[in-house]
Protein backbone atom coordinates (compact mmCIF):
# COMPACT_ATOMS: atom_id res chain seq x y z
CA UNK A 1 0.00 0.00 0.00
CA UNK A 2 2.60 2.47 1.25
CA UNK A 3 4.63 1.43 -2.56
CA UNK A 4 1.89 2.37 -4.23
CA UNK A 5 1.45 5.65 -2.57
CA UNK A 6 5.10 6.50 -3.54
CA UNK A 7 4.51 5.74 -6.83
CA UNK A 8 1.83 7.92 -7.39
CA UNK A 9 3.57 10.77 -5.44
CA UNK A 10 6.45 10.01 -7.57
CA UNK A 11 4.28 10.43 -10.85
CA UNK A 12 2.95 14.10 -8.78
CA UNK A 13 6.12 15.24 -8.79
CA UNK A 14 7.15 17.79 -11.05
CA UNK A 15 4.25 19.39 -10.75
CA UNK A 16 4.47 23.01 -9.64
CA UNK A 17 2.43 24.52 -6.61
CA UNK A 18 1.71 27.41 -4.47
CA UNK A 19 1.47 26.68 -0.77
CA UNK A 20 -1.97 25.60 -0.15
CA UNK A 21 -5.10 28.63 0.27
CA UNK A 22 -5.84 27.43 3.53
CA UNK A 23 -4.28 26.48 6.95
CA UNK A 24 -6.69 23.16 7.42
CA UNK A 25 -3.59 20.42 6.66
CA UNK A 26 -1.23 22.75 9.25
CA UNK A 27 -4.10 22.60 12.06
CA UNK A 28 -5.03 18.70 10.95
CA UNK A 29 -1.19 18.41 11.79
CA UNK A 30 -1.43 19.73 15.23
CA UNK A 31 -0.05 23.22 14.42
CA UNK A 32 3.24 24.16 15.38
CA UNK A 33 3.85 21.59 17.93
CA UNK A 34 2.49 18.45 16.19
CA UNK A 35 4.95 19.47 13.27
CA UNK A 36 8.17 19.73 15.69
CA UNK A 37 6.70 16.61 17.40
CA UNK A 38 6.27 15.11 13.69
CA UNK A 39 9.97 16.08 12.77
CA UNK A 40 11.71 15.23 15.70
CA UNK A 41 9.72 11.64 15.55
CA UNK A 42 10.99 11.13 11.74
CA UNK A 43 14.82 12.28 12.81
CA UNK A 44 14.65 9.72 15.39
CA UNK A 45 13.26 6.86 13.70
CA UNK A 46 16.11 8.48 10.75
CA UNK A 47 18.66 7.67 13.63
CA UNK A 48 18.02 3.81 13.98
CA UNK A 49 17.57 3.38 9.86
CA UNK A 50 20.68 1.85 8.80
CA UNK A 51 19.98 2.31 5.21
CA UNK A 52 20.09 6.45 5.53
CA UNK A 53 21.35 6.96 9.37
CA UNK A 54 24.93 7.94 7.51
CA UNK A 55 23.83 10.94 6.19
CA UNK A 56 22.53 12.20 9.29
CA UNK A 57 26.01 11.49 11.09
CA UNK A 58 28.02 14.58 10.76
CA UNK A 59 25.74 17.86 10.54
CA UNK A 60 23.83 20.07 13.26
CA UNK A 61 20.89 17.84 13.92
CA UNK A 62 19.22 20.51 15.19
CA UNK A 63 19.43 23.35 12.80
CA UNK A 64 18.07 20.36 10.34
CA UNK A 65 15.00 19.80 12.39
CA UNK A 66 14.69 23.57 12.80
CA UNK A 67 14.47 24.27 9.14
CA UNK A 68 12.16 20.87 8.59
CA UNK A 69 9.87 22.54 11.49
CA UNK A 70 9.84 25.91 9.20
CA UNK A 71 9.69 24.07 5.79
CA UNK A 72 6.58 21.35 6.58
CA UNK A 73 4.93 24.24 8.09
CA UNK A 74 4.84 27.05 5.48
CA UNK A 75 4.14 23.69 2.86
CA UNK A 76 0.90 22.54 4.57
CA UNK A 77 -0.13 26.53 4.93
CA UNK A 78 1.28 27.59 8.34
CA UNK A 79 2.45 30.75 9.25
CA UNK A 80 6.15 30.55 8.90
CA UNK A 81 8.69 31.14 6.98
CA UNK A 82 11.30 28.58 5.23
CA UNK A 83 15.08 30.37 6.26
CA UNK A 84 17.11 27.73 5.18
CA UNK A 85 19.54 27.02 2.26
CA UNK A 86 17.28 25.97 -1.34
CA UNK A 87 15.95 21.94 -1.68
CA UNK A 88 19.17 21.81 -4.23
CA UNK A 89 22.30 23.34 -1.73
CA UNK A 90 21.72 21.63 0.98
CA UNK A 91 21.36 18.13 -1.50
CA UNK A 92 23.78 18.62 -3.60
CA UNK A 93 26.99 15.97 -2.78
CA UNK A 94 25.07 13.49 -0.86
CA UNK A 95 24.22 11.99 -3.86
CA UNK A 96 20.66 10.85 -3.01
CA UNK A 97 18.69 8.00 -4.33
CA UNK A 98 15.05 7.48 -5.04
CA UNK A 99 15.73 4.56 -2.43
CA UNK A 100 16.76 7.23 0.12
CA UNK A 101 14.00 9.24 -0.52
CA UNK A 102 11.64 6.49 0.07
CA UNK A 103 13.24 5.11 3.25
CA UNK A 104 13.00 9.01 4.58
CA UNK A 105 9.25 9.24 3.30
CA UNK A 106 8.80 5.88 5.35
CA UNK A 107 10.24 7.04 8.74
CA UNK A 108 8.27 10.36 7.94
CA UNK A 109 5.19 8.31 8.16
CA UNK A 110 5.84 5.80 10.84
CA UNK A 111 6.28 9.14 12.50
CA UNK A 112 2.77 10.33 11.38
CA UNK A 113 1.56 7.28 12.77
CA UNK A 114 3.02 7.39 16.12
CA UNK A 115 1.57 11.00 16.51
CA UNK A 116 -2.18 9.87 15.25
CA UNK A 117 -2.06 11.95 12.05
CA UNK A 118 -4.95 10.25 9.81
CA UNK A 119 -4.22 8.90 6.65
CA UNK A 120 -5.90 11.71 4.48
CA UNK A 121 -3.70 14.00 6.20
CA UNK A 122 -0.70 11.78 6.44
CA UNK A 123 -1.02 12.07 2.53
CA UNK A 124 -1.90 15.30 1.49
CA UNK A 125 1.52 15.89 2.89
CA UNK A 126 3.38 13.68 1.31
CA UNK A 127 1.87 14.92 -2.01
CA UNK A 128 3.30 18.17 -0.85
CA UNK A 129 6.51 17.07 -0.67
CA UNK A 130 6.71 14.70 -4.08
CA UNK A 131 7.46 17.89 -5.83
CA UNK A 132 10.95 18.30 -4.14
CA UNK A 133 11.78 14.36 -5.06
CA UNK A 134 13.68 15.98 -7.58
CA UNK A 135 15.40 18.71 -5.95
CA UNK A 136 17.01 15.89 -3.56
CA UNK A 137 18.07 13.16 -5.55
CA UNK A 138 20.57 12.67 -8.07
CA UNK A 139 22.67 15.71 -6.85
C1 LIG B 1 11.16 15.77 0.39
C2 LIG B 1 12.28 15.33 0.92
C3 LIG B 1 13.23 16.21 1.71
C4 LIG B 1 13.01 17.42 2.29
C5 LIG B 1 11.74 18.25 2.29
C6 LIG B 1 14.25 17.81 2.93
C7 LIG B 1 14.43 18.99 3.62
C8 LIG B 1 15.63 19.44 4.11
C9 LIG B 1 15.86 20.71 4.75
C10 LIG B 1 14.79 21.76 5.00
C11 LIG B 1 17.16 20.77 5.07
C12 LIG B 1 17.87 21.91 5.83
C13 LIG B 1 18.52 22.93 4.88
C14 LIG B 1 19.34 23.93 5.66
O1 LIG B 1 20.16 23.52 6.51
O2 LIG B 1 19.20 25.14 5.41
C15 LIG B 1 17.76 19.53 4.66
C16 LIG B 1 19.08 19.17 4.85
C17 LIG B 1 19.52 17.87 4.81
N1 LIG B 1 18.87 16.80 4.26
FE1 LIG B 1 17.05 16.83 3.45
N2 LIG B 1 15.16 16.83 2.74
C18 LIG B 1 14.59 15.83 2.01
C19 LIG B 1 15.17 14.64 1.64
C20 LIG B 1 16.33 14.15 2.18
C21 LIG B 1 16.81 12.79 2.06
C22 LIG B 1 16.11 11.69 1.27
C23 LIG B 1 17.97 12.72 2.78
C24 LIG B 1 18.87 11.54 3.04
C25 LIG B 1 18.47 10.29 3.05
C26 LIG B 1 18.23 14.04 3.31
C27 LIG B 1 19.33 14.39 4.07
C28 LIG B 1 19.62 15.67 4.47
C29 LIG B 1 20.83 16.03 5.19
C30 LIG B 1 21.93 15.07 5.64
C31 LIG B 1 20.78 17.41 5.40
C32 LIG B 1 21.80 18.29 6.13
C33 LIG B 1 22.81 18.82 5.15
C34 LIG B 1 23.86 19.68 5.84
O3 LIG B 1 23.60 20.27 6.89
O4 LIG B 1 24.97 19.71 5.33
N3 LIG B 1 17.22 14.87 2.94
N4 LIG B 1 16.82 18.74 4.08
Amino acid sequence: MRRLLLLALIALAGCAQQPPKDDQLYRDLGEQAGITRIVEGMLLNIAQDPRIVRHFENIDIVRLRDKLVEQLCVEVGGPCTYTGDSMEESHTGQHLTPSDFNALVENLQDAMDAEGVPTPAQNRLLARLAPMRAQVIDR
